[in-house]
C-alpha cells in the first residue's frame, strides 16, 4: 500500500464517521486486499461502490496483480466522488465504472468473472449472484458484506450459498460480517 493511497483511505475513513457513505471497515478492506493478492483473480466485480473507499482497496490489489475491477454505482453524486477519489489515488485506469443499476447491467457483462464483492442493497444480493453465475470462471469467489449486521434480510442469500453444493462458504467475523463463498 503506497503512502498516498494510505492517506486517501484515512481521509475517507474520517468522512465515513460523519455518515452517509456506508463504507466497509478498514479491516474488511485489508482482508479483501489480502485475499485478492493470494487468489490472483483477473476480473473483479463490485456492486455498490459509493464514494470508492472499497473500490480503492480492490483496485490497489488489482494493480499489484495486473487485474481489472468493474464496479457499479447508480447514484450520480456517489459516481462523481468515486471518479474523483480514484483519480486522486491514481487508480482510475484499473477500474471500469458502470454508473447504472447493477440489476439492469450485470447480465450484459462480456467478461468472465473471478471475484465478486457484493455491497449494494442487501435484498438484491441473491438476484445479483444469479445474474453473475453464468459468467463465473472456475473457482470464482464471492465476498458478501453485512451478513452479520443484516442477517435477516440476507437469509435467502446465506441459505443459498451455504446449502448449494456448488459453493463452499464461510462466515468471517470481520467488520459487519463477510461471507466468503467459493465455487468448487
Ligand atoms: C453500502 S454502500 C457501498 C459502500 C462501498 N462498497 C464502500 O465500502 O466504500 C452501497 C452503495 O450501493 C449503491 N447501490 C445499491 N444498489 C445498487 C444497484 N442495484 N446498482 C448500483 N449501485 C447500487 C448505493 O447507491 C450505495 O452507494
Amino acid at each position: 500500500m503506497d503512502e498516498r493511497i494510505g492517506r486517501i483511505l484515512n481521509e475517507l475513513e474520517k468522512l465515513n464517521k460523519i455518515g452517509g457513505q456506508w463504507n466497509i471497515s478498514h479491516e474488511t478492506g485489508q482482508f479483501l486486499y489480502d485475499l485478492i493478492i493470494e487468489k490472483k483473480p483477473e476480473v473483479i466485480v463490485e456492486v455498490g461502490a459509493s464514494n470508492g473507499y472499497s473500490t480503492i482497496w480492490l483496485a490497489t490489489a488489482a494493480r499489484r496483480i495486473n487485474a481489472k475491477v468493474i464496479t457499479y454505482e447508480f447514484v450520480p453524486e456517489k459516481v462523481r466522488d468515486l471518479v474523483s477519489n480514484l483519480q486522486k489515488a491514481n487508480l482510475i485506469k484499473y477500474v471500469q465504472i458502470i454508473p447504472d443499476d447493477a440489476n439492469k447491467r450485470l447480465g450484459e457483462m462480456k467478461e468472465k468473472v473471478d471475484f465478486i464483492f457484493l455491497d449494494g442493497r442487501k435484498n438484491e444480493y441473491l438476484q445479483q449472484l444469479k445474474l453473475l453465475e453464468p459468467k463465473f470462471n472456475s473457482n470464482a469467489i464471492i465476498a458478501a458484506d453485512n451478513v452479520i449486521s443484516h442477517k435477516h434480510v440476507l437469509e435467502d442469500y446465506l441459505y443459498y450459498v451455504t446449502t448449494d453444493s456448488k459453493y463452499k462458504s464461510e462466515l468471517k467475523d470481520i467488520g459487519t460480517g463477510l461471507e466468503i463463498s467459493q465455487l468448487i
